[in-house]
C-alpha cells in the first residue's frame, strides 16, 4: 500500500484528490491548517493520518517532515492567490502566499524526493495554475508563483528522468473550490458568470496526469490552447489580456 501525502487537503482538489487515493486504497496523510475538518475526513478513510499545520510558518514544512515517515505519492496542492493591485495589496499577506505556494512546495520536496530516489519509484505532483505562462497584472504575485512551480518541477523532472521517480506540474485552470472567496476573485471576469469545472473532476483528472507521468499537464481543450498561445502572443498583449482577465466586471 503506497503512502500519499496531500497538502491542502481540508478543501477544493486538495479535498477530492485524498479521497481518490483513499478509495484506490492509498494510506493519506491529510495536511492543512483546517484540523476539525482533516478530522471529520479522516474518519470517512480507511487509513488516514492527520497533521494540521500552517505552511505559511518558517517551521510548517519541518513539522510536517517530523511528523511523518517516508512518503511514496507527494502532492503539492495548498496554495491561495490574492486580486488587487501589488501595491495596495498586504505585503504580509503576499509573502505567506510565496511561503505557502513556493517556499513549503520546494521544501516538502526536498525532504521527501531522496527517499524515493533512493527506492527507485515516486510521484511527485506540484498543483501549478495556467497562471504559470503569463504574468498576471491584478494577481502579480500569485501568477508569478505559479511559473515557479512549473518552472521548478520541469527542472526536477528532468534531473530525476529514468529514476523511477516522476515529478508533474498540471495546470488546471479555474475550477470550482475555495479559491475564489479567498482570493477575492468571485467577482473578476476569470470566474463571475462562467460555469467552471467542479473540483472532483479536476482532480480526477490531475491524478490521472501524475499516474502517467507527465511532465506538464494543462485540462481541457481551452486551457491548453490557452497555454499554447501565450508562446506566440507579443508579451504586451498578453499582460493587456491577462489584466482585464483579473477585473472586476
Ligand atoms: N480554483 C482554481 O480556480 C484554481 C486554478 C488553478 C490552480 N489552482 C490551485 O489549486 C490548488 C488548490 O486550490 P483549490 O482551488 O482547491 O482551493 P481551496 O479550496 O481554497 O483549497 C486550498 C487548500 O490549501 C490549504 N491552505 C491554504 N493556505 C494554507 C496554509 N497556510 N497552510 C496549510 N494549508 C493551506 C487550505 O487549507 P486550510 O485553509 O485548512 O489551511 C485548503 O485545503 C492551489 O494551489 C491553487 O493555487 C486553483
Amino acid at each position: 500500500m503506497a503512502t500519499a501525502l496531500i497538502t491542502g487537503a481540508s478543501s477544493g482538489i486538495g479535498l477530492e484528490m485524498a479521497k481518490l487515493l483513499d478509495r484506490a486504497g492509498h494510506r493519506v496523510i491529510l495536511v492543512a491548517r483546517s484540523r476539525e475538518v482533516l478530522d471529520a475526513l479522516a474518519c470517512t478513510m480507511s487509513d488516514a493520518m492527520v497533521v494540521a499545520v500552517d505552511l505559511a510558518s518558517s517551521d510548517g514544512p519541518s513539522l510536517v517532515a517530523a511528523s511523518v515517515g517516508s512518503v511514496d505519492i507527494l502532492i503539492n496542492n495548498a496554495g491561495f492567490g490574492d486580486v488587487g493591485p501589488f501595491a495596495r495589496s498586504e505585503s504580509d499577506l503576499q509573502a505567506s502566499m510565496i511561503q505557502v505556494n513556493c517556499t513549503a512546495l520546494t521544501s516538502l520536496t526536498r525532504t521527501f524526493l531522496p527517499g524515493m530516489l533512493e527506492r527507485g519509484h515516486g510521484k511527485i505532483l506540484n498543483i501549478a495554475s495556467t497562471a504559470a505562462f503569463q504574468a498576471g497584472p491584478g494577481m502579480a504575485v500569485y501568477f508569478a508563483t505559479k511559473a515557479y512551480v512549473l518552472s521548478f518541477t520541469e527542472a526536477i523532472s528532468e534531473e530525476i528522468r529514468g529514476s523511477g521517480v516522476t515529478a508533474t506540474a498540471f495546470c488546471p485552470g479555474a475550477f470550482a473550490s475555495g479559491f475564489q472567496r479567498v482570493a477575492g476573485a468571485e467577482r473578476t471576469r476569470l470566474v463571475s458568470g462562467r460555469n467552471l469545472p467542479e473540483s472532483k473532476d479536476v482532480a480526477k483528472q490531475a491524478l490521472l496526469a501524475m499516474n502517467r507521468g507527465d511532465v506538464v499537464s494543462v485540462p481541457g481543450l481551452t486551457n491548453k490552447f490557452g497555454a499554447v498561445a501565450t508562446r506566440f502572443t507579443p508579451r504586451p498583449l498578453l499582460r493587456r489580456i491577462a489584466k482585464r482577465i483579473t477585473e472586476v466586471t
